[in-house]
């Protein structure tokens, strides 16, 4: 079976999107899904490329359980033809990624999802930014995430 590939995208690359997939990797492992998928998260930006994540949220990560290993990338025109969805956090996030995008593929335009399109307990648009914040910020996006994630891992099974 062709494995379904999932890219998280943030600005930094260093607190939401490796925080998410953190989260759907740990959902993924926990319902013996991970053979099926190929997960990877990058930014927007350029500022943090091989940094790890924030070690604020790394912490309040894994209060939960949820051990967030990865280094930040940025996101580049190749990520179009690896994967089949890219999930953006906010609205910043989706408008950068769709002008990165081929203009003329319209496969490129449709896999660009907003990841607050799947939760159903929380009623943001977005995933709020938690760097220039306290610590209280990264446990809600947290909460915010792993609502979001269970949505969109429903969806994907789904079809
Ligand atoms: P992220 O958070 O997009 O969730 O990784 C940010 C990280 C760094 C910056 C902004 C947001 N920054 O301005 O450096």
């Amino acid at each position: 079976m062709k494995k379904v590939s999932v890219l998280f995208v943030c600005l930094g690359n260093i607190c939401r999107s490796p925080a998410a997939e953190a989260i759907f990797l740990d959902l993924i492992r926990k319902k013996g899904l991970q053979e099926r998928f190929i997960v990877d998260s990058a930014g927007t930006g350029s500022w943090h490329i091989g940094k790890k994540s924030d070690s604020r949220m790394r912490i309040a990560a894994k209060e939960r359980g949820i051990i967030i290993n990865s280094k930040a990338r940025q996101i580049n025109k190749d990520d179009f033809q690896k994967f089949n969805y890219i999930l953006t956090m906010d609205n910043l996030n989706y408008h950068d990624v769709v002008n990165l995008r081929n203009e003329e593929s319209q496969s490129d335009y449709s896999k660009i999802l907003k990841m607050q399109e799947f939760a159903s307990k929380y009623s943001e648009k977005e995933v709020p930014d938690p760097y220039f914040g306290g610590d209280e910020g990264f446990n809600n996006v947290l909460d915010i995430l792993g609502d979001s994630v269970d949505g969109f891992l429903d969806k994907v099974l789904q079809l």
